[in-house]
């Protein structure tokens, strides 16, 4: 047992990776809020620490411990008192036994599904014990969260955690459990919390947020596009997103629900991985090439200006120049609005991580040149394709300019202009330039 200490007052918290890490880093703010603890302001020290992992992709452990280092450092040598550290997300789940082992420091350990006792964690931190949970409970914590206060004018909304698909690279069945939906009547409050609080657009976040499922309030059962069209009626919120979704759980009624529903907007985030069938097998994709371009010709009919995007790994175990050729073959066909790409990553636990025929660091770095290369291209043709389009932006911060504004258009383009419109607003504009990477648009004054 360490020595007893005061409860923290003011904490930080970090987090690392996807959407929905970033989902349950305000989460567990709002925990630590509702104990009386404040948000430590920019460059004021806290004296708790959370460093809400992700373990998704190469040495995220070996990050934690030297995040972990550089905090001890830094407030050894400001001369103040070690801050109280605790290890979130999906690293904790994965190594937590590892971490408090390895690293002294560390006085909370606490998994993605557990979250919900980190203010319990942190007492028993500062009785002296250590406080570990990685428990994956039966009831969900999000009933035990508080109600949400502050939103800002996009906000994330988890509805949906886990995954039961297994591709054979991935540790997120293992570090965030099965697939769990949150209840229907659970997720609309939130949605009108947020909603009360400021929100203009909701992203409705999962690991398989398209496979989200639940009864309404008179027993039907429902599928992502039902709740997305109860959401679509609620007063003042703008735009809906969802996202991430996989390939064989896009149904019918979300297709056309790109079609009806006025608030969804035409982006579409749905991963293929890559274009060969041969890997998308070893993979455990269960679904093909072909099945995904056809997927995509669909959604296109439904909402012909929808932007695609997706999620690319190269160099998976066995992968020749044939299948990243049939990659590449995939990506011209799609014509992507924007993409994320990664170089295969071993990840301990995981079936391909002991395959044979690990693919040389080199060529995996020569592939994921020329894959990003044509997906820079492709995004630059979207932008440009924009150019002289009338459409909404909703204001989301302050440009680098006196005046300048930045926000999202409906197709998730990063948008600069110049308005008076505060943030939060949603403005008229035309789309005036485009960028690799983010568009220009002029407002248009009402006449
Ligand atoms: N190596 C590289 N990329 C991975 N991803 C998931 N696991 C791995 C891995 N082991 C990528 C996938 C997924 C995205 C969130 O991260 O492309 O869609
Ligand atoms: Fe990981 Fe595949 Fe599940 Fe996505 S669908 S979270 S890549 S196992």
């Amino acid at each position: 047992m360490a020595a007893p200490r005061p409860l923290p007052r003011r904490f930080a918290v970090k987090s690392f990776g996807c959407q929905m890490n970033v989902y349950d880093g305000e989460r567990m703010g709002e925990l630590l809020a509702a104990q009386g603890m404040t948000p430590a302001d920019e460059g004021e020290a806290a004296d708790l620490i959370v460093l809400n992992t992700c373990h998704i992709r190469e040495r995220a452990a070996e990050k934690v411990f030297s995040d972990i280092g550089r905090i001890v450092k830094s407030s050894a040598e400001a001369g103040a008192p070690r801050p109280m550290i605790a290890v979130a997300g999906c690293v904790a789940q994965a190594e937590g036994a590892e971490i408090v082992s390895r690293a002294k420091s560390v006085d909370v350990v606490v998994g993605p599904q557990a979250y919900h006792r980190l203010p319990a964690l942190v007492a028993e931190a500062a009785a002296g014990g250590t406080g570990i949970d990685t428990d994956m409970p039966a009831t969900s914590k999000f009933g035990a969260l508080p109600a949400r206060r502050r939103a800002g004018p996009s906000a994330l909304l988890t509805v949906q955690e886990g995954c039961d698909k297994f591709c054979t690279y991935c540790v997120v069945p293992y570090t965030r459990g099965a697939e769990v939906s949150r209840p229907w009547g659970q997720i609309l409050d939130e949605a009108r919390a947020l909603v009360d609080n400021g929100a203009r657009e909701i992203t409705l976040l999962g690991q398989n947020v398209n496979a989200w499922e639940g009864e309404d309030e008179r027993g039907r059962v429902q599928g992502l596009d039902g709740l997305i069209c109860a959401l679509d009626r609620l007063p003042g919120l703008k735009r809906i997103r969802y996202t991430t979704s996989h390939p064989n759980d896009m149904r019918d009624g979300l297709i056309a629900a790109h079609a009806e529903v006025p608030s969804l907007m035409p982006f579409l985030h749905l991963p293929v991985q890559s274009g060969s069938d041969r890997i998308l097998r070893a993979m455990n994709r269960s679904h093909d090439a072909t099945g995904y371009l056809r997927l995509i010709e669909r959604v296109r009919a439904a909402r012909p200006d929808i932007a695609i995007s997706g999620d690319f790994i190269v160099g998976f175990p066995g992968e020749t120049e044939a299948d990243f050729a049939a990659t590449l073959d995939l990506v011209r066909e799609v014509r992507h609005a924007q993409a994320f790409s990664f170089k295969y990553s071993p990840r301990p636990g995981t079936p391909a991580a002991t395959l044979a025929d690990q693919v040389p660091p080199a060529i995996m770095d020569e592939r994921l040149q020329r894959l990003q290369a044509l997906l820079n291209a492709q995004q630059h043709a979207f932008n440009e394709a924009t150019r002289g389009r009338r459409t909404d932006v909703l204001i989301e911060r302050a440009g680098k300019r006196p005046g300048q504004m930045l926000g999202k258009s409906p197709w998730l383009q990063s948008v600069h202009l110049m308005t008076d419109a505060a943030i939060g607003a949603l403005v008229e504009v035309e789309i005036v330039s485009a960028g690799p990477n983010s568009v220009a648009a002029a407002e248009l004054v009402p006449a």
